[in-house]
């Protein structure tokens, strides 16, 4: 049974020795904070998205489309009526949440991935790990309880199934191949400060741990500068693949026996394709306006999708996710589960590990006092009925 709720009355008692929390208690408190705080070329990287970032803005604006339906006196309210777990790929988790995963997480916490993986099992949800940490599989792996690998699938396969095999190894539950990226969305935010971390050696530890990777080299990266300057060359010419289609879902099936979802699909066609290659789940995300600007609130894509493909595949949700209710609205609307990203990221830069829990904290406790609040006591009793459309 869950009491992720239990964190208000933490609050409240605290509130009575005089104590309020260190933290903003919402995603635009703690994005406000991070802005005022962090440096400005970390907040860029994690606040910035494509061009215009309207698209940024229509993941939040489709949420207004839709209000819930609460229904009361069920009892869901009760102390232990409620439980909020899931089964999502195989993994079992204590609310149906996973962290997005986020690149480059050193720019915030030098243990960046490490931090994350700590709480995340300490709290019984998942994490979604970056191919682009600051940290390697393996150490992140480590610190992780019940977690999936985001592959950026480069442009040689031998590569891509090194960082496969070595997830698995380390303990990955499945593979999320992000498909949205074969390269960089045109982002003002950081081009107005010429910062791309990966030039700078950040976010490529996977990378210049991987035998493979080492293999194009012609000096170990650690040895001089000119031999970290080649490896950061090497990989800009290997981190992007513009040849990738949905039958090599069919290859990655080959390299690993763990569940395949392929995260950043809007367009209905493109779920049935992937899925019809075999994926077995499909995350419905724009990476949070990164991409393309213009491109449609991920909410709005969500339904289609799951009307297409729902039947057959897991559907999940990313982008835009900042309240308990969001939560509710998605997996109303046909979604397994969801990933929730920049709140902690900049929970992260503010306060490390307090700060990545703080914020995942704010999220539960909002989704199940939301949830006790509205008559449910399972997830499974979210749907179509529980929702109120406005388009
Ligand atoms: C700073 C930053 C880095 C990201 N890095 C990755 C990444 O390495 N791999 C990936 O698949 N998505 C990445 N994403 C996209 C997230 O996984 C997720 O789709 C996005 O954050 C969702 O939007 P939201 O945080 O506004 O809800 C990144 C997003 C941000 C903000």
């Amino acid at each position: 049974m869950s009491s992720f709720v239990d964190f208000q009355n933490e609050i409240y008692l605290q509130g009575l020795a005089g104590v309020v929390p260190a933290l903003p208690m919402t995603a635009a408190g703690l994005e406000q904070r991070a802005r005022e705080v962090l440096e400005p070329a970390a907040f860029a990287y994690v606040f910035g998205s494509a061009s215009a970032e309207r698209t940024a803005h229509a993941n939040l604006a489709a949420f207004e489309k839709y209000r819930l339906l609460p229904r009361v006196w069920r009892g869901a309210t009760a102390p232990g009526a409620r439980d909020l777990s899931v089964e999502v790929l195989g993994t079992r988790l204590a609310a149906p949440i996973l962290t997005a995963p986020i690149g480059v997480l050193g720019l915030l916490h030098e243990q960046g991935e490490t931090v994350v993986a700590d709480v995340t099992r300490e709290l019984g949800i998942g994490m979604v790990l970056s191919t682009a940490a600051s940290s390697t599989i393996e150490d992140a792996g480590a610190a992780a309880g019940d977690w999936w690998y985001q592959l950026y699938w480069p442009n040689d396969n031998e590569l891509a199934r090194s960082f496969v095999e070595r997830a698995e190894k380390a303990g990955a539950k499945a593979i999320v191949v992000t498909a949205d990226t074969p390269s960089l969305g045109w982002r003002p935010r950081d081009l107005a400060l010429g910062h791309l971390p990966f030039l700078h050696g950040k976010g490529i530890a996977n990378y210049l741990s991987d035998p493979v990777f080492r293999a194009k080299l012609a000096a170990a990266p650690e040895e001089s500068e000119d031999a970290m300057r080649a490896a950061i060359l090497t990989w800009v010419g290997t981190f992007g693949n513009h040849s990738l289609r949905p039958a090599d879902i069919a290859k990655l099936r080959d390299w690993t026996e763990l569940p395949i979802a392929v995260k950043g699909v809007l367009h209905p066609d493109d779920a049935r394709q992937v899925v019809d290659a075999g994926a077995d789940a499909v995350i419905v995300s724009n990476h949070g306006g990164r991409q393309v600007d213009g491109a449609v609130g991920a909410l709005d894509a969500l339904p289609t999708i799951v009307a297409t493909v729902g039947d057959r595949a897991d559907v999940l949700f990313d982008s835009g996710i900042r309240t308990g209710s969001d939560v509710m609205i998605a997996l109303s609307l046909g979604a397994k589960a969801v990933l929730y990203g920049r709140p902690w990221a900049y929970g992260l830069g503010l306060a490390g590990r307090d700060g990545v829990k703080h914020a995942l904290r704010c999220l539960l406790a909002d989704f199940d006092a939301a949830m006790g609040l509205s008559g449910c006591t399972a997830v499974t009793e979210l749907s179509r009925t529980m929702i109120s459309s406005f388009r």
